[in-house]
């Protein structure tokens, strides 16, 4: 027996050898497509407003009893008839729960309307809903939507998922 390699073990070698940097690119490709998944995931299903961030979650909870129970309703239910204009021409507050619209809408824009109210998207509106720039902070204003958005059915938040993504073709 002698240590010399046959040619086809010789060959072998070589194929093992250039399969080596084909795994490291295989890997550095695997942990950047990990990272720009991570990274994209907020942007996509929440873009600052994470239901699953139960930090977030818990002080959405407080800055909804303290500022939007009043007209949005403990339970999120709304006002009554709130699809009827009232005598001054404005809606009354819509629910937040399933069976409003706020998850019709995506992340920004109900952060621009709690933030700078409904005029901010609808020029010249005449609405109930305030500002909260000078009350809440852009954090305490995720954190509500967060807190909104944690109280969907998984099948609602399917849903609205699969809506942002039409929205965007
Ligand atoms: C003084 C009553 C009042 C308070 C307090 C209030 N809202 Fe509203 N909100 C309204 C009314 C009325 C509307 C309907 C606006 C319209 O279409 O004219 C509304 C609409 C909204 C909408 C748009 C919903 C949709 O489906 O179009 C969002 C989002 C919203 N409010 C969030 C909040 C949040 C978050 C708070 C607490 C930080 C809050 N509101 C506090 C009265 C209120």
């Amino acid at each position: 027996m002698t240590n010399r390699k046959s040619p086809e073990q010789g060959q072998a070698h070589q194929k093992r050898r250039g399969l080596v940097p084909l795994i490291l690119f295989g890997g550095l490709v695997a942990v950047g497509l990990g990272v720009a998944v991570t990274l994209n995931w907020p942007v996509t299903s929440s873009a600052g407003a994470n239901s699953d961030d139960l930090v977030q979650v818990s002080l959405g909870t407080s800055v909804y009893t303290e500022n939007c129970t009043s007209c949005h309703g403990a339970n999120l239910g709304g006002q009554a008839n709130w699809r009827i204009r009232k005598p001054d021409g404005r809606l009354p507050a819509p629910p937040h729960d399933e069976t409003g619209h706020t998850w019709h809408h995506p992340d920004k824009q109900l952060f621009k309307i709690t933030k700078s109210g409904v005029a901010a998207l609808v020029p010249g509106y005449e609405s109930d809903m305030p500002a909260f720039e000078s009350v809440l902070s852009d954090e305490e204003i995720w954190a509500v939507l967060s807190y909104i958005k944690s109280t969907w059915s998984p099948e609602i938040k399917l849903r609205r998922d699969r809506r942002m993504q039409r929205a965007k073709q």
